[in-house]
């Protein structure tokens, strides 16, 4: 696998934000990379449902140049998947049997995450009503997240990511040293997902995240933790930039690269 050049350090686009007119150094590879060695950022972003990860990924993905990925998207995707096979999944040795022959395929276009299941294209799908429902049983199968967990690292091969979900910053990329937590009252939540006009039930989305064995969802020792009850989307944005700054993104990038990616 040939080492990736880093192509945020090729074209930074432009920002309004006064410490990002920094130049930002390019990662440099490794003298003598072992093969398949891919040095790239990635900030880890996890937190509740609703807590306004999602726009804060988004919107600090396009201001690095980063790519962003919304983990959600996966487990939301198999779910739909194995809803429209009828597979049961209150069987999870069903669900590890069918994942085996599953064609899971994952990538970066355009800065976002592409699917393919079997060929399909089941992104259009992840929003139905129904998946909200089923997708934290889903998720809480082992199998499904031993069938996802390569699949995320892998998309560091494309460059540097911006990664939300529940278990980046403990699982599936421990060793990147940004990772926050993004979080917000229950009440303040269930309020923004009402305001989507999304049947959700966030509370027990949450309940069920957190207990599960497999990857629950929690905060990394070492996330940094902040509440957006009163925060609009930009000072969320911009408290993550500044700590991001702090922590030597942009002086010191060589230093903080990481090497998940097999
Ligand atoms: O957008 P929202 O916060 O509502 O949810 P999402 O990020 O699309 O995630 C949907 C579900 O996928 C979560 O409720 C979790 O059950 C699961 N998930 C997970 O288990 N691990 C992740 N890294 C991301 C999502």
């Amino acid at each position: 696998m040939e080492f990736l050049t880093q192509k945020y350090a090729q074209s930074l686009p432009e920002r309004t934000w006064h410490a990002l007119k920094k130049k930002i150094n390019p990662p440099k590879p490794p003298a003598r990379p072992e093969e398949g060695t891919i040095l790239n950022h990635v900030i880890a972003i996890d937190g509740p449902a609703a807590s306004g990860k999602s726009t804060v990924s988004r919107e600090l993905a396009k201001r690095l140049g980063f790519a962003h990925v919304g983990t959600g998207t996966l487990y939301r995707a198999l779910t739909w998947k194995l809803l429209d096979e009828k597979v049961d999944f209150s069987k999870p040795a069903l669900v590890a049997e069918r994942l085996k022959t599953m064609k899971i395929e994952c990538g970066i276009e355009a800065d976002t995450l592409v699917m393919r299941l079997d060929h399909i294209d089941p992104l259009p799908h992840v929003r139905d009503g129904e998946i909200n429902e089923y997708v934290s049983a889903v998720a809480a199968i082992p199998a499904v997240r031993q069938s996802l967990l390569e699949k995320q690292r892998e998309l560091l091969n494309h460059g540097p990511l911006v990664v939300e979900g529940r278990d980046i910053g403990t699982v599936v990329f421990p060793h990147t040293p940004f990772k926050f937590f993004i979080d917000a009252d229950p009440e303040v939540r269930a309020a923004r997902r009402a305001k989507d006009g999304e049947k959700d039930s966030v509370a027990s989305r949450d309940a069920q995240d957190a207990a599960r064995k497999a990857a629950p969802m929690m905060k990394a020792k070492d996330a940094i933790r902040i509440d957006t009850s009163t925060l609009s989307i930009d000072e969320v944005v911009e408290t993550v930039l500044g700590f991001l700054e702090g922590k030597g993104l942009f002086e010191n990038a060589d230093a903080h690269a990481v090497k998940e990616a097999k």
